[in-house]
C-alpha cells in the first residue's frame, strides 16, 4: 500500500482527554487512504515519500455538518424586506421565505442544480472541508426533493469531498397543500422518503420543527417512517420558538438537534441521556438578527456535544465559510476556539455518525487532513476573510 510521511508538523489532533487541541509534533503517516500513526516514524517507513510541511499546523479537514447548498435562485430582495422591518417569520408567511427558494429549485434541472451548488462547495473545499452533509428541502414534491438529492450525490461525485445526504421534505408546506401539512407529511414527506431511500439517496432524515413549518406530531410521524427504514435522524429544533423538538429529536435517538436558541434545560437533559449532538449554527443567528443564544452553559455543564456548522442556505445563513462559522460560534456563542474547532472536526464527524471514520488524527482514521499556514489552532477561529489554508488530503490524497 502507498506510504506518505507528512514531516515537521504542529498537529491538532483534536483527540479527546491529552493536550488542548490533542497537539502533537513531528509527523503523521498516512498509509492507503488512513492515517498509520502519528509523532515519530516507526522502523520500517524509511522509504515513505515524504511531504515537508515545516512550520505549519496540520488539523482534521474541516466538516460541515448542516448545509443546504443545493437551491436556485437567491433571496437578496427578502435581505432588502428584513432590513425595511418585516421578520423572517412574517416573510415566510406571506409566501416568502422557503416557499420563494422552493419556486426557484423547481424551475432548475438536476444539471443545473449542480452547476449552482458548485461554486458553492467549492469554497466549502476552498477552508479545509472534506465532508460536507447536502440537505433537500427545496423542492417540496416527491420528484424535485430526489432531483435535489441527485445533484447532491453528484457534486460528492465531481469533487474529492465525501456528500452525506439528509431527506428535509418536512421544511415547509408548499402553496399547493396550504391547510393540508398533515397530507403533505403523508403523500410527500414520507411516500417520497420511502422512493428516495430505495434509490440509495438518503443517508439521514431531518425535519423542521415550528410553527412556521410542521408541528411535533407531524415530525414524529416522519421520525416513525425514517426508523422503520433504519435512517438516522436529526431535526432543526428550537430555532425561532420552544415547541420541545429537541427533546421529540432525543425520545427518537436523533443524532443530532440543531440551531436551539430557545433550547430549554428539559431539552438539554433530554439530548444528554440520548447522546444527541447540539449542532450551532452561528450564522442563522446573525444573519437573522436573533437575540436569544443557544443555552452553551447549559449545555457544557451537561456534557452534551456541541458542533458548529455553517448552515449555507439563501434565507437564514448564505455564508459559504466554515472558519467564519467557527469566529461567529466564538463571538456570538461565547465558545472558546478549541470548542469550535472541535465542533467542525471530532463533533460535527459524530452529528454526522461517522466518529469512527473521520474528525480527529489518530492511527485508522480517514487521512481527511488539513495543512494551515498558521502557528496556533486559536487562529482558526480568529481572523475573518482571511484564508490561511496551504494544502489538504482526502483520505491521503490532495
Ligand atoms: O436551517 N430553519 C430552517 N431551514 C433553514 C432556513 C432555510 C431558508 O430560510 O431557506 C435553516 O436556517
Ligand atoms: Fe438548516
Amino acid at each position: 500500500m502507498d506510504r506518505l510521511i507528512l514531516t515537521g508538523l504542529d498537529i491538532a489532533t483534536m483527540t479527546e482527554g491529552g493536550a488542548p487541541y490533542g497537539m502533537a509534533k513531528g509527523a503523521i503517516g498516512i498509509e492507503g487512504d488512513r492515517v498509520a500513526w502519528v509523532g515519530e516514524a516507526p522502523s520500517g517507513w524509511e522509504s515513505a515519500d515524504r511531504q515537508d510541511h515545516s512550520g505549519r499546523l496540520a488539523t482534521p479537514a474541516l466538516i460541515d455538518c448542516h448545509t443546504h447548498i443545493v437551491f436556485g435562485g437567491d433571496r437578496a430582495r427578502e435581505f432588502e424586506m428584513r432590513l425595511e422591518g418585516a421578520s423572517y417569520e412574517e416573510i415566510a408567511r406571506a409566501g416568502g421565505g422557503i416557499v420563494s427558494t422552493v419556486a426557484a429549485t423547481r424551475a432548475l434541472s438536476e444539471d443545473e442544480l449542480v452547476e449552482a451548488a458548485l461554486p458553492r462547495l467549492d469554497a466549502l473545499i476552498a477552508e479545509g472541508v472534506a465532508t460536507v452533509e447536502i440537505k433537500s428541502g427545496y423542492g417540496l414534491t416527491v420528484d424535485d426533493e430526489i432531483k435535489m438529492l441527485r445533484a447532491a450525490r453528484r457534486l460528492g461525485a465531481l469533487r474529492p469531498v465525501r456528500v452525506v445526504t439528509s431527506w428535509l421534505a418536512a421544511h415547509a408546506v408548499p402553496a399547493e397543500y396550504k391547510g393540508r401539512a398533515d397530507a403533505y407529511v403523508e403523500e410527500v414527506a414520507i411516500t417520497g422518503m420511502r422512493q428516495a431511500h430505495a434509490e440509495g439517496l438518503i443517508d439521514m432524515v431531518d425535519g423542521f420543527c415550528e410553527g412556521i413549518a410542521f408541528s411535533p406530531d407531524q415530525i414524529g410521524r416522519v421520525f416513525e417512517a425514517a426508523r422503520e427504514l433504519g435512517l438516522p435522524l436529526k431535526l432543526h429544533a428550537e430555532q425561532l420558538s420552544n415547541l420541545g423538538g429537541a427533546a421529540l429529536a432525543a425520545r427518537f435517538g436523533a443524532i443530532s438537534a440543531d440551531h436551539l436558541e430557545h433550547l430549554d434545560a428539559d431539552g438539554v437533559a433530554a439530548m444528554k441521556k440520548a447522546g444527541t449532538v447540539a449542532v450551532l449554527l452561528p450564522g442563522a443567528y446573525y444573519f437573522l438578527r436573533e437575540t436569544q443564544a443557544p443555552p452553551v452553559g447549559l449545555l457544557r455543564e451537561a456534557g452534551v456535544p456541541i458542533a458548529v456548522a455553517t448552515d449555507c442556505n439563501p434565507g437564514s445563513s448564505p455564508i459559504a465559510s466554515p472558519l467564519l462559522a467557527l469566529n461567529m460560534a466564538c463571538t456570538f456563542f461565547r465558545l472558546t476556539p478549541e470548542e469550535a474547532l472541535a465542533g467542525a472536526t471530532r463533533v460535527a464527524a459524530r452529528a454526522l455518525g461517522l466518529q469512527g471514520e473521520t474528525g480527529t488524527i489518530e492511527p485508522g482514521k480517514r487521512a481527511d487532513i488539513a495543512i494551515w499556514n498558521v502557528s496556533h489552532p486559536a487562529e482558526l477561529a480568529y481572523r475573518i476573510g482571511w484564508n490561511p489554508l496551504n494544502r489538504q488530503y482526502f483520505g491521503g490524497r490532495t
